[in-house]
């Protein structure tokens, strides 16, 4: 296994948006991991790339089956078959459902600091982002219930994207959390989006739980954005779900996506859950614990070397988040100066939102050499660094 994950594979010059690079940089930002994906993902594309023709495909019975299989043998969640649809992506499901269930100048809640691009998929359809930032104490971060209740019975508020688990502080959402949120958004009408992308990705022994095998009501007044690209690191096949329990809920988020073309997949799209969700499972939980063994190289080398940052809990995705307050305020000033004065590439903190400020988000889903070189440049750049 660790001879597995120990693989140095040069990602240079491969039109890798994360080692698009100088060649003195160590990018650790954006969530793509550098490890070689499951064998079983290998031999299903091989397979399907020796047949020399790429027209247009249809979708085989495993594809919903191996979303069943996974979802069903982990969380012990029942995905019906008809409940699912077929999207792109995770950012296209937001996005167009953002634009199928809500009017310009609504308001959608987030829970802040967040994964930047829900931002994104709100603002660029003219909807209006509703911050509830979480409470940070102790490292741990929670939901402000009086202020996510607050801003939710606004009438102007129609919907929460949730990050479950969540990016960029590593929260799994406990079921008492789920079920609170989905009482109080049944109350006041809100409509869930629940982004469970980086679900599989926990520590090992821990799971994360899926919004919607809660109960009755969170099935009923949510849609639940999944894919195996996150996990097994195959962002470049866009391949996606959208599950959605209620019938007029998905009888109108499939019209949408329709109507948005993203549910057409390419010749690779419909094959691949099935080498992830049934015949990659070793390799993810493989991939878990050596994340999680550089999860706990880092914390021991910040406690042992940086003492003035420190690392809040983590205990769901591969994306560690650093609290610098001690030694900067400003972010962004000091991910600059590490970058240019030690090749470090982070992802600054107040690009998750002004919560983000005094953080960076570092991605240890690298070989551990390449690890321990990351956090040496991180030393020298501490060292060196005057706000
Ligand atoms: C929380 C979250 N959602 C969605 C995505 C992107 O998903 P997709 O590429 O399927 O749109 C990412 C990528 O990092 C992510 O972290």
């Amino acid at each position: 296994m660790e001879k597995r994950f120990d693989k140095i594979i040069d990602r240079r010059n491969t039109n890798s948006y994360k080692w698009d690079v100088k060649e003195n940089e160590l990018p650790m930002f954006v969530a793509d991991m550098d490890f070689e994906v499951a064998p079983s993902i290998t031999k299903t594309l091989s397979e399907r790339i020796s047949h020399p023709i790429f027209g247009y495909s249809t979708m085989p019975d495993s594809w919903h089956e191996s979303y069943h299989f996974f979802f069903k043998e982990r969380y012990g969640w029942e995905i019906e078959k008809d409940n699912l649809l077929f999207s792109l992506g995770i950012i296209p499901t937001i996005s167009t459902s953002v634009r199928a269930f809500t009017d310009e100048g609504d308001e959608i809640i987030v829970f802040t600091p967040v994964y930047h691009v829900f931002f994104h998929s709100i603002e660029n359809n003219k909807r209006k982002v509703i911050k509830s930032p979480l409470k940070y104490e102790n490292g741990h971060y929670s939901i402000d219930w009086v202020d996510f209740e607050n801003k939710i019975s606004s009438p102007k508020c129609k919907m929460l994207i949730l990050c479950n688990p969540h990016n960029p502080c590593g929260r799994i959402w406990n079921k008492d959390e789920l079920e609170r949120i989905g009482n109080l958004c049944k109350k006041h009408n809100i409509l869930v989006i629940s982004d469970e992308v980086h679900g599989p990705i926990t520590r090992p022994g821990k799971e994360y739980v899926p919004f919607a095998s809660v109960n009755d009501t969170n099935k009923e007044i949510s849609i639940i954005a999944l894919a195996p690209t996150k996990a097994w690191n195959i962002a470049g096949i866009q391949t996606s779900a959208a599950y959605a329990y209620n019938k007029e809920i998905r009888n109108k988020l499939e019209f949408a996506l329709n109507a948005d073309e993203v549910m057409e997949g390419n010749v690779f799209s419909y094959l691949i859950p099935k080498a992830c969700f049934i015949d990659g499972i070793e390799w993810l939980d493989e991939m878990r614990e050596y994340v999680y063994s550089n999860i706990e190289t880092v914390k021991k080398y910040i406690e042992e070397n940086i003492p003035s940052l420190s690392v809040s809990e983590i205990d769901a995705t591969y994306l560690m988040w650093i609290d610098i307050s001690k030694i900067s305020k400003n972010d962004e000033d000091f991910c600059s100066f590490m970058r240019e004065t030690t090749g470090l590439y982070v992802s600054k903190g107040s690009t998750f939102g002004e919560e983000g400020k005094g953080f960076f988000r570092l991605n240890v889903a690298c070989q551990r050499s390449v690890l321990l070189d990351g956090l040496n440049r991180l030393k020298k750049a501490v060292d060196n660094y005057k706000e």
